[in-house]
C-alpha cells in the first residue's frame, strides 16, 4: 500500500533510469519552466529577459526554444531547463529531475526495482488526492440540482442570473448544511482513507475529541483548477449572509493560494488570442464576464496579487497587457497599490504593460454586467480607454487636491517627483514628464516648458553627477546613449567585413593588435574570441572560407549554448551590400575603429582623472604628474579623434 517517503530521503538512494531522464528533458519545455521566473519577451526566434542571476536593467538573458538552452550574455549563466531549475531553487539534480517528472505525470524507473514502486507511490498519492476533490466536486455538483440544493440554485439563476451552462460549465456546487455529510460520503460510500481526505483541506480533524467535520457548509462550491483543469481546491460562497462571506480550502501540497489565477485553465488560450489579460477580484466577476463572451479574465483569490501570478498570465501575452479591473472602493485602491508595491520591480522596469480600469459608480464587473444593456461591449470599451498604469498613479495623486492651493501644490510635485524617478525607461520617463507638467500647468501653456525643465534638472541629478559634466544634463544622458549605440553599431560593422571579406581579415585583427583595442560590447568580445578558436584550430588561416567561417562560427556559438541574437544581427549582411566597393569598405573600417579606440581611450582618461583626483599632490607629486600628464594627453586625443570622425563622416556624405 502507501510508503509515506519523503523527498530527500529517497534522495540518498535515487538512481534514476536513463529512459525516465531522456523523457522528463523531452517533456520539460524550457520556455515554461522558465517563464515561471522571468519575464520573456519574444526576440526574433528567441526570448530574452532580465537575468535572474545577476542584477541587471537591460536584458542579457536569453532563451532558445529550438535548442532548449538558455544563456546570460551578462554572466555567463547557461544550459537547459533542469539546469536553470537546480540554479534557482538550489536543489540537487534528483530533487529536480523528480518535480519535473511528477509535473509530466512521467512514471520513474530507478535502475532498482524497489525504488520504482516507492516513486510510484508518491505520485499516485498526488492523483489520489487530485481523485478525492474531483468526487468531491461531483458531489457538490450532483446536489445542487437535488432538492436539498434548491436555494442554492435559485440563487445563482435568480439573484445572480447566471444561464446553466455557466452554471455547469464552471462546475458550480452546493454544500449541505450538516458536519459529516461530504465525510460520509467519501469515507462509507467511496471507501477513501481519512488521511488522505485530510490532505485535501476539504474535511478537518476536529478541535476536541476525535472525528472530522467537513470544511464547507451551506455554500455555493466553486471548484478551483489548475492549468489543466485539475480540481485543487474550493471557495465557497455563504448563502444567507454568514460571515465569513467567502471561504477558500486551506494551503494543501496541491494548492497555494498565491501561485493560482482562478479561471486561468478556461482562459489562457483566450489571453494569448487576444493578447492580453483581464485581472479582477473576485470569483463571480470571472464568471460573469466568461458568461458574457469576455473569456480573457482570472482572479487572484482574494489574496494580495504576487509576482508569480503575474508571471503566469505574462507567459500567455507577447504584448505583456494586463488589465487590472478591481473595485474603485477604498478596499480596491488599497488592493491595487499593495499589487504594486508587490510587483513594482517588473512594472518600473516596463515589463509589464499595467492598465487600471475602475468600472463607473464603483461597481465590480458582476454588477456592471447586470445593470447595463450590451453590457459586454461597454465593457470592452471601458478596458480599451483604460488609463495606464501611471496615469491612474497621478489620477490618485491628485485626487483631493487644490493645485490652486500652494500646499498641494507642493506636495503633488512631490509625489510625482518620487514617481517618476522610479521610471528606468528613458523614453516613458520623458513622456510622463511633460504629462505632469501640463497637469501643472493648469491650462497655462507658457507654464509647461518651465515645470518640464524643472523635472528633468531634477530627475537628472543623480545621472549628471556620475560625470559632472558642465553641459546640459539631458543632453550628456542623451549624447551617452547615442555613443554607446555607435559604439555598438561600429563594433558589428568590423565583425561583419571580418567575416565576409577574408582579404580584410589581417587588416583588422593587426590594427586591433597593434592598438590593444577591444569589444566593448560582452556579445561581441564571445563572438570575436569564439572567431580567433576557430581559426586557429585551422592550420591555414587564409583557406578558412568566408562562408566556412561564419558557419563554423554559428555551429560553436550553438553547441556552447550561446545564443545567437547578436549572431544573427552580425551573420546578415542586409545592410552591408553583398559586393561593396574596396573604398567604401575602407572607409567602414577605419571609422568603425576609431569608435573602439576612443571607446578604449575614454575609459583609460577616465580611470587617469580618478586617479590623479585621488592623490594628494603633497605626498606624491610623481604620481600626480604622471597621471595629469595622462588625463590630458588622452583627452586631446580623444578630441583629435572626434576630429577625424567628423571628416570622415563628411567623406562619406560625399559618396
Ligand atoms: P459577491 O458579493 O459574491 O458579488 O462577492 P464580491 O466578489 O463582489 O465580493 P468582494 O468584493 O467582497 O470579494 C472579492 C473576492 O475577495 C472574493 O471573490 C473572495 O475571493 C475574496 N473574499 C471576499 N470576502 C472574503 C472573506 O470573507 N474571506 C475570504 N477568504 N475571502 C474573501
Ligand atoms: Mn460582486
Amino acid at each position: 500500500m502507501f510508503h509515506e517517503v519523503t523527498l530527500l530521503n529517497l534522495m540518498s538512494f535515487l538512481r534514476l533510469h536513463p529512459d525516465t531522464l531522456e523523457e522528463i528533458k523531452e517533456r520539460t519545455n524550457i520556455y515554461d519552466t522558465i517563464s515561471e521566473y522571468v519575464v520573456l519577451k519574444r526576440r526574433g526566434k528567441n526570448y530574452v529577459g532580465l537575468c535572474p542571476f545577476h542584477d541587471e536593467k537591460t536584458p542579457s538573458f536569453t532563451v532558445n526554444a529550438d535548442k532548449q538552452l538558455y544563456y546570460c550574455f551578462g554572466c555567463g549563466a547557461g544550459g537547459n531547463a533542469i539546469k536553470f531549475l537546480m540554479e534557482i531553487r538550489k536543489e540537487p539534480f534528483n530533487q529536480v529531475v523528480l518535480e519535473l517528472a511528477k509535473q509530466h505525470k512521467i512514471s520513474i524507473k530507478d535502475l532498482e526495482e524497489e525504488n520504482t514502486e516507492i516513486l510510484q507511490a508518491r505520485i499516485s498519492l498526488q492523483n489520489q488526492l487530485y481523485e478525492i476533490l474531483a468526487t468531491s466536486a461531483n458531489y457538490y455538483e450532483h446536489l445542487l440540482y437535488e432538492p436539498i440544493g434548491k436555494q442554492a440554485l435559485d440563487y445563482l439563476i435568480n439573484k445572480r442570473q447566471l444561464k446553466s451552462e455557466t452554471i455547469s460549465k464552471f462546475n458550480l456546487g452546493y454544500s449541505p448544511e450538516g458536519w459529516e455529510t461530504l465525510y460520509s460520503y467519501l469515507v462509507k460510500c467511496k471507501n477513501y482513507p481519512v488521511s488522505l481526505l485530510e490532505q485535501t483541506g476539504i474535511i478537518k480533524p476536529r478541535n476536541k475529541g476525535r472525528g472530522h467535520y467537513d470544511t464547507f457548509r451551506g455554500r455555493i462550491m466553486i471548484p478551483i483548477k489548475d492549468i489543466e483543469g485539475r480540481i485543487i481546491a474550493f471557495g465557497g460562497r455563504s448563502l444567507n449572509n454568514q460571515e465569513p462571506k467567502y471561504l477558500n480550502s486551506p494551503e494543501t501540497s496541491l494548492f497555494s493560494k498565491s501561485n493560482i489565477l482562478f479561471a486561468l485553465d478556461q482562459a489562457y488560450k483566450n489571453i494569448r488570442n487576444l493578447d492580453h489579460a483581464i485581472v479582477v477580484e473576485g470569483y463571480f466577476d470571472v464568471i460573469s464576464l466568461h458568461e458574457a463572451g469576455i473569456k480573457n479574465t482570472v482572479a487572484s483569490l482574494g489574496t494580495a496579487f504576487s509576482k508569480t501570478q503575474l508571471r503566469k498570465l505574462l507567459r500567455y501575452t507577447d504584448s505583456k497587457q494586463i488589465i487590472f479591473n478591481f473595485d474603485a472602493d477604498n478596499a480596491g485602491t488599497k488592493a491595487i497599490q499593495r499589487m504594486i508595491t508587490e510587483i513594482d520591480s517588473l512594472v518600473y522596469s516596463g515589463q509589464v504593460q499595467l492598465k487600471i480600469l475602475n468600472l463607473p459608480s464603483g461597481k465590480d464587473a458582476d454588477e456592471f454586467l447586470k445593470f447595463n444593456q450590451n453590457s459586454a461591449e461597454k465593457y470592452y470599451k471601458l478596458i480599451n480607454s483604460a488609463p495606464l498604469w501611471l496615469g491612474w498613479q497621478i489620477e490618485q495623486i491628485l485626487l483631493d487636491k487644490d493645485l490652486k492651493r500652494a500646499d498641494h501644490f507642493e506636495k503633488v510635485v512631490k509625489e510625482m517627483m518620487i514617481l517618476l524617478s522610479k521610471l528606468s525607461d528613458y523614453n516613458k520617463r520623458e513622456y510622463y514628464i511633460r504629462h505632469c507638467s501640463e497637469i501643472l500647468s493648469q491650462g497655462d501653456t507658457r507654464l509647461i516648458p518651465i515645470y518640464l525643465k524643472n523635472f528633468q534638472l531634477q530627475l537628472a541629478k543623480p545621472i549628471a553627477n556620475n560625470f559632472n559634466s558642465k553641459k546640459s544634463k539631458q543632453f550628456t544622458k542623451a549624447n551617452i546613449l547615442l555613443e554607446d549605440q555607435l559604439l555598438k553599431e561600429a563594433e558589428i560593422n568590423l565583425l561583419k567585413v571580418y567575416l565576409r571579406y577574408s582579404e580584410y581579415r589581417r587588416r583588422i585583427s593587426k590594427s586591433l593588435e597593434f592598438k590593444n583595442l577591444f569589444f566593448n560590447t560582452k556579445e561581441h568580445r564571445i563572438v570575436w574570441t569564439k572567431i580567433l578558436e576557430i581559426e586557429d584550430s585551422h592550420q591555414n588561416k587564409n583557406k578558412t572560407d568566408k562562408d566556412q567561417l561564419s558557419y563554423r562560427l554559428q555551429e560553436t556559438i550553438w553547441e556552447s549554448s550561446l545564443v545567437e541574437t547578436c549572431v544573427d544581427q552580425i551573420l546578415s549582411f542586409s545592410e552591408l551590400e553583398q559586393h561593396e566597393d574596396n573604398e567604401r569598405l575602407d572607409l567602414i573600417i577605419k571609422a568603425s575603429l576609431i569608435f573602439l579606440e576612443k571607446a578604449s581611450l575614454k575609459k583609460y582618461c577616465y580611470y587617469c582623472k580618478i586617479k590623479y583626483q585621488m592623490i594628494d599632490k603633497n605626498e606624491d607629486l610623481v604620481n600626480f604628474e604622471y597621471y595629469l600628464n595622462e588625463y590630458i594627453t588622452s583627452k586631446q586625443k580623444i578630441l583629435k579623434l572626434q576630429l577625424s570622425q567628423s571628416l570622415s563622416e563628411l567623406d562619406a556624405n560625399d559618396n
